[in-house]
């Protein structure tokens, strides 16, 4: 194991009911806030009435910033940095999912930053300061509730890029399970593909002496599988929706699970620049990916995909080798995006190899990418020919 630090300064409040909350928390920052929210589900859904109920309770100053489109884009974030100036805005509340969340943790950043935001994303400077957020989470994927990364695109040069700081944790995360009992079937399965994979990033490593590490990375990725037919079954099953919620959470927030672990995430890079290009959904994206870089990259290290095979899919080990459990795994986690309803290729968007060079070229561009085996240009355009 490696040594490390780590620090995760999220207050999270969990369950039904943790709404009335909300005015307590955010009362506790200041009286102007920016209210960032997408395109309208949580209109719909009666949620936006009882956030601006709590907000009303306190006596904030609410500015809007609605619209925020999934694969958040750039002109929304300079959009929300000019409400915050404008209205001295002193925090910002988050109620969506990862797009609404990561909007708002790069606004955070922007309105204390005098030059271009996109310099952050584009790795030109480091945060130095940040408005302090809150959210309201909707929808269990991206874990990034309680984490300090925000991914943004920028459709003019059709680039999608994250940035990390510990400035943009949010300050507190409210987590009630029933606020995703509306989240369609799509982008539930998008979810569960999503949380699935952050974890496969940390598992897959070549660090050795990790047990507890390894075993709290299965333990998600069992319980995701045992909750995911029911949450697909009836989503508005509690027990269901509230374990796949503290799932995603825990997947990635500021690597709990893998401290002193060597991560991957090529994978993510590899789907990022599918959604920067074709704005497909993150989660169908690594749904596409993931068994393709499993299958390019498994005989870096065959033991821990037989680990994977026989601890999280209950293969039986009798009489096989490590390569034929590894490659049953990988079939086995094919299979389950499949059951679930998940893609398995490129052409069901009908994507095809004109862009590979672009984008795999864009994967690799501050250097080779992945840790469990470094992966170049042709590495990352034989992955996407894998997927197709
Ligand atoms: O915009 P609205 O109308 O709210 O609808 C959204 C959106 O269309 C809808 N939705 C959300 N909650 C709902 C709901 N519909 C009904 N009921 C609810 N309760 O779902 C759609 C997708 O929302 P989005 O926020 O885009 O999904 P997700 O949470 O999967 O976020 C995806 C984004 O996060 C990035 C992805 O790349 C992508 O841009 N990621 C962020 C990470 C992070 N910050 O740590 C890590 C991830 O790996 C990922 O890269
Ligand atoms: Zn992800």
């Amino acid at each position: 194991m490696n040594s490390f630090s780590f620090h995760n300064p999220t207050a999270i409040l969990f369950g039904e009911g943790t709404l009335s909350k909300l005015g307590e928390q955010v009362g506790k920052f200041g009286k102007n806030v920016l209210l960032v929210y997408g395109g309208g589900s949580i209109k719909k859904s009666g949620l936006y009435d009882r956030v601006l109920e709590q907000l009303s309770s306190i006596g904030a100053n609410v500015v809007e910033l609605s619209g925020i489109e999934p694969n958040p884009r750039l002109t929304s974030v300079n959009k929300g940095i000019e409400l915050c100036r404008n209205h001295q805005v002193d925090f910002i509340l988050a109620v969506g999912g990862g797009s609404v969340i990561d909007a708002s943790k790069a606004i955070a950043a922007g309105a204390k930053y005098d030059g271009d935001v996109w310099d952050f994303l584009d790795r030109k400077a480091a945060v130095q300061d940040a408005l302090p957020i809150g959210t309201v989470l909707t929808l269990s994927a991206t874990g990034s509730e309680m984490n300090g990364s925000s991914v943004i695109t920028n459709w003019e040069t059709n680039q999608k890029r994250g940035f990390g700081s510990p400035l943009v944790y949010p300050k507190f995360s409210i987590l009630d399970p029933t606020l995703t009992y509306t989240v369609p079937r799509d982008q539930t399965v998008n979810g569960i593909v999503d949380i699935m994979s952050h974890v496969f990033e940390q598992y897959f490593s070549l660090t050795q002496d990790t047990p507890l590490q390894e075993r709290l990375c299965e333990s998600i990725l069992q319980t995701m599988i045992e909750n995911a037919e029911a949450v697909l079954e009836n989503p508005e099953n509690y027990a269901a929706r509230a374990n796949m919620m503290w799932c995603g959470t825990l997947a990635l927030n500021g690597g709990l699970i893998s401290v002193g672990m060597a991560n991957d995430w090529a994978s993510h890079g590899i789907e990022h620049e599918i959604s920067a290009i074709y704005d497909i959904p993150h989660g169908a994206g690594l749904s596409i990916v993931f068994p393709s870089w499993m299958k390019y990259v498994y005989d870096a290290r065959p033991d821990r995909f037989a680990q994977f095979a026989v601890r999280v899919w209950g293969i039986d080990p009798t009489g096989k080798s490590d390569e034929e459990l590894a490659l049953a795994g990988i079939e086995a986690t094919r299979a389950f995006f499949t059951r679930i309803g998940a893609p398995a290729t490129l052409s069901h968007y009908n994507i095809g190899r004109d862009q590979f060079d672009r984008m795999a070229e864009e994967a690799v561009r501050f250097g080779p990418i992945g840790s469990f085996k470094r992966l170049n240009k042709d590495d990352v355009k034989a992955i996407y020919e894998l997927s197709l």
